[in-house]
């Protein structure tokens, strides 16, 4: 792999993400990782990353000689820039000047790092020190107005660093310096296919599981559809898939799970019909946490007794279920303390909720994934397009979506009023643009409307659409006035009880994007 040192900004997994879009495959490690550890993983290529300190910082994260004359091609950026220029002998001064944002760098003579890229480019920088001397044996290439030496490299010697963020697309021509690094400067193949993709993780499934039964918690999401579909590539006899209909799916959902995921892949699929259960349990409840902590308990009791089914089933053929499939994805497990030692820990032992005597072991084939990747593995292996771009939608689903009392009644209304909006987005061709839409009814709140010549008390429906980028944070869409009308024309045209719809104009923060 080629190897992303991760200094401790927010830049390490940006940088990752853009080396996989060049089609190369890389993972983050932390910095803390000694070098003869990152050594001993056989990088391809190094790159270390920016981060927030300054070299002259105490406890600054060093970077240790070795990593930089293992003959590992190495490229720094920001921090690291500035951290391979100090090992390898350069000078980082101390300008105490900051240079923040979008500027110009000039690099007439752009040597390998920098061919293409003209001979000015506009980047983005974040620095406050600055290289004032490159280590001997390297050409500097580019400068800007904060950073006189701002590109450098050793071709022979395969080292090379920027002080601009070439993974942040303020940077114009920064993907076409990672590539140059890439392709050129460490000789590597942009290989890294979801075709390819999809073969290894098929040869590691085998190996994990053997001949063992694996069980599959099918969501109808794109993680979870995605991970069944690449074991069932692996060992499609061996997998059966659950899914636990809750009643609180949108209109066409479980079709889209029984019978398109099912022709499309071939997954042998058990369904729970469940949503009687839920709707009892939900009886009278109001209050968001409560509704939210009996849709989860529930969920596991069902999955649960789906669970002993299947072992049951497999027992009497002399069978044993030993694997619960699980659609982590590379982010999570960066974010769950970095390495592999720390995600691994929790992946071998078991999986929250399940009681003691049902313990499986973990199969997690999208654990390397970004969700864009994992959405072109899903593409290739056919899994239906509906799936694979489908929005964020919450486990409790619409449970949580109606402010009120949960009943079979108010979630019809729901249902439908969704169904149109969701119809109409995608009309409109904005299902990629925001980020998701959802539609909640105030089923507590009522108002006077009008209706030919009739006085209506209806409920209101709100339309929350967001753009995002990980739902961290979020600004509420501004979609077409045209499009809202035509909505809120047919929503109160067709949707009985609903006489009113309102939009939610609300960031987060300030609100979450769901309302409870
Ligand atoms: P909030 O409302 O916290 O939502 O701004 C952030 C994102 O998470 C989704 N969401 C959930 N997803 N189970 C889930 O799987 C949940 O309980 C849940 N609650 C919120 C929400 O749709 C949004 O994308």
């Amino acid at each position: 792999p080629v190897l992303v040192i991760d200094y401790g900004a927010q830049y390490a997994q940006l940088i990752a993400r853009r080396v996989r879009e060049a089609r190369v495959y890389s993972e983050v490690v932390p910095h803390t990782m000694p070098a003869a550890d990152i050594l001993a993983k056989n990088p391809a290529a190094i790159i270390l990353s920016g981060g927030p300190s300054s070299v002259y910082a105490d406890g600054a994260p060093r970077l240790e000689a070795d990593l930089v004359n293992s003959g590992v091609p190495v490229l720094g950026i920001c921090y690291g820039f500035q951290a391979m220029a100090q090992a390898l002998g350069g000078e980082v001064g101390q300008t105490g000047q900051r240079e923040y944002g979008s500027t110009t760098a000039s690099s007439p003579d752009g040597g390998l790092l920098l061919e293409g890229t003209g001979e000015s480019q506009q980047v983005w920088m974040s620095h406050g020190d600055a290289v004032a001397r490159a280590p001997e044996g390297f050409t500097v290439l580019a400068s800007s107005p904060g950073a006189p030496i701002a590109a450098f490299e050793d071709a022979e010697r395969r080292l090379f660093g920027v002080q601009w963020h070439p993974e942040v697309k303020h940077s114009v021509a920064g993907q076409q310096v990672l590539e140059n690094f890439l392709y050129r400067g460490a000789g590597l193949a942009p290989d890294w296919t979801p075709e390819n993709v999809i073969a290894d993780q098929v040869k590691k499934i085998r190996e994990q599981v053997g001949d063992a039964r694996v069980i599959c918690g099918l969501s109808g999401g794109v993680d979870s559809s995605v991970a069944a579909a690449l074991v069932q590539e692996a060992v499609g006899n061996q997998l059966t898939c659950v899914f636990v209909d809750h009643g609180l799916l949108r209109a066409g959902e479980r079709e889209q799970v029984e019978r398109d995921f099912v022709a499309a892949t071939g997954v042998d699929l058990i369904t729970v019909d469940a949503s009687q259960r839920f709707l009892t349990a939900l009886a009278g409840v109001t209050d968001p946490e409560a509704k939210r902590k009996i849709i989860g308990r529930e969920f596991i009791r069902v999955f649960e007794d789906a669970a002993r089914e299947v072992v049951a089933r497999a027992g009497a053929h002399g069978e044993d279920v030993k694997f619960l499939v699980q659609g982590t994805l590379y982010p999570d497990v960066v974010e769950s303390g970095g390495g592999e030692g720390a995600a691994n820990i929790k992946s071998h032992h078991n999986v929250g909720g399940l009681p003691d005597d049902l313990q499986f072991e973990l199969v997690e084939p999208l654990r390397e994934l970004f969700k864009d990747e994992v959405r072109q593995v899903g593409l290739e292996l056919g899994v239906p397009e509906a799936i694979v771009w489908r929005q964020p939608f919450p486990g409790p689903g619409l449970g949580i979506r109606i402010i009120g009392e949960v009943t079979a009644e108010r979630l019809e209304v729901l249902r439908a009023a969704d169904a149109i909006v969701r119809k109409e987005l995608t009309a409109a061709g904005l299902d990629r643009d925001i980020w998701q839409c959802p539609v909640v009814l105030l089923a507590d709140v009522r108002s006077v409307g009008v209706q030919g010549d009739g006085r209506t008390y209806g409920h209101p429906v709100v339309l929350r659409p967001v753009s995002s980028e990980d739902a961290m944070t979020a600004d509420w869409s501004r979609l077409p006035y045209d499009l809202l009308a035509h909505i809120s024309n047919r929503i109160t045209n067709e949707v009985a009880d609903v006489n009113r719809v309102v939009l939610d104009v609300t960031s987060k923060p300030p609100g979450t994007i769901e309302w409870e």
